[in-house]
């Protein structure tokens, strides 16, 4: 815990906590938060704050605080009061600057669940320097996008040899389904090409270079992958640039990391009907009656259902290799968009607030962070991390 927020009125506040994930985060601290958790939940809408708080009433009982982005004041105020923010309010490119910001003055812990690579980059820009100055860490992507992913990567290297060149895939699988807010933020994405790619530049340009050793996350082509047997699909989500950047801040990723990301998919017919669906859905973003059209097809808020939820799982699977040896581990759990995201986005609050971390200070990734503190966390929440073989 740094000295500048030991004092702060709460260990954790959790903002957005009245949206679809949010309101699955304050479930599960309700549920699981060790006792003595000075915690809030936040939010802008009074009325949904006291009824979510009357819902999770008599297990551990959170404060309420109201907040609303379109009220700067309001952000500081929150920043000010927290130890750990963590932020569910999104799409983030819209509403998300203003906390960072806050955060990063306050010298508060912050964590979302963009996966939004443009924002996190602006956020780089705009913000890493400041957070560095009063020791706040800045930690985007806290849920499904990219924590599997990142710290599966980190648990595969740790399985192979130091000092060597390593390499290491990852295969996704998942079966679920999206919510209101995902959605939008996932059209907004689509539709924003360009500003994507200018962000990515600028980032390199702010980013110190790395001397003496590589860390690279190239786009892989699409193939099918014996290793795993199933047809191997590019996924140019954020998850690949977290590893990277894992790899970049961390020497145990040896002298020269090279991280691929791919969906598995069965077979060839539904592997090329993906990628028909998204293509389709990309070119509809572009225009904007196309694109208002498709984001009123799930309201924010909206979600699916418990039922539909349990039925849910995904499993990342990695195969790493270097110095002559070659690792197969797997990362698998539940409902990968909603109960997971919600328990690894609380589970990662949890950590910051109370766990004996490495110092770091500015925008961090979940393994520079966290690293083993919350894999183990995550493990003992039901998400496995497991090496199936070994050669
Ligand atoms: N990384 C991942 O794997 C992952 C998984 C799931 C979701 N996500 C991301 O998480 C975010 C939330 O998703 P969701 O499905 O929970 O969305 P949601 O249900 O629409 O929730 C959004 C939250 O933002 C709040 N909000 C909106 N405008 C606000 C304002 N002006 N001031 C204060 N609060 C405001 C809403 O408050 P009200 O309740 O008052 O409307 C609500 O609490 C999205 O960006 C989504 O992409 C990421």
């Amino acid at each position: 815990m740094s000295r500048q927020t030991a004092d702060r009125a709460y260990d954790i506040v959790l903002f957005g906590a009245t949206g679809f994930v949010g309101t699955l985060t304050a479930e599960y601290l309700a549920a699981r938060a060790p006792q003595g958790l000075r915690w809030a939940v936040a939010g802008r809408s009074a009325g949904k704050l006291e009824r979510l708080r009357e819902r999770l009433a008599g297990t551990s009982a959170p404060a309420v605080l109201q907040a609303d982005v379109s009220d700067p004041e309001s952000l500081r105020e929150l920043a000010g009061h927290a130890r750990v923010l963590a932020t569910t309010v999104g799409p983030y490119l819209e509403y998300g600057e203003e906390l960072v910001a806050a955060c990063a003055d306050a010298g508060t812990d912050y964590l979302d669940l963009s996966g939004e690579t443009e924002f996190v980059d602006l956020m780089y820009v705009r913000h890493d320097a400041r957070a560095r100055e009063t020791g706040a860490r800045l930690v985007h992507a806290c849920g499904f996008d990219s924590v599997p992913h990142d710290l599966g990567a980190y648990f595969t290297v740790r399985q192979l040899p130091e000092g060597v060149p390593l390499t290491v895939d990852g295969y996704v699988r998942a079966q679920g389904m999206i919510s209101g807010g995902t959605f939008a933020s996932a059209l907004g994405q689509m539709a924003r090409g360009p500003r994507l790619l200018a962000a990515a530049r600028d980032r390199g340009r702010h980013e110190p270079r790395l001397l003496g050793r590589r860390a690279q996350a190239p786009l892989g082509a699409p193939r099918f992958a014996k290793e795993v047997g199933a047809w191997a699909l590019p996924l140019p989500t954020i998850d690949a640039q977290v590893v990277r950047r894992s790899a970049r801040a961390l020497e145990r990723y040896g002298p020269d990391f090279r991280y691929r990301h791919y969906a598995a998919v069965e077979t060839l017919p539904f592997a090329l009907g993906g990628v028909a669906a998204v293509g389709a859905l990309i070119a509809a973003a572009q225009v904007p009656p196309a694109r208002r059209w498709l984001s009123g097809r799930i309201s924010p808020g909206q979600g699916p259902s418990a039922e539909k939820r349990a039925k849910s799982w995904f499993s990342v699977r990695f195969v790493g290799e270097g110095g002559g040896r070659r690792v197969f581990t797997e990362v698998t759990g539940g409902d990968p968009g909603y109960g997971e995201t919600a328990k690894i986005f609380a589970e990662s609050a949890l950590s910051l607030a109370l766990d004996d971390l490495p110092r770091t200070s500015g925008q961090v990734t979940t393994v520079e962070a966290m690293g083993d503190a919350l894999i183990d966390r995550l493990r003992a929440a039901g998400i496995d991390f497991r090496v199936a073989a070994l050669r």
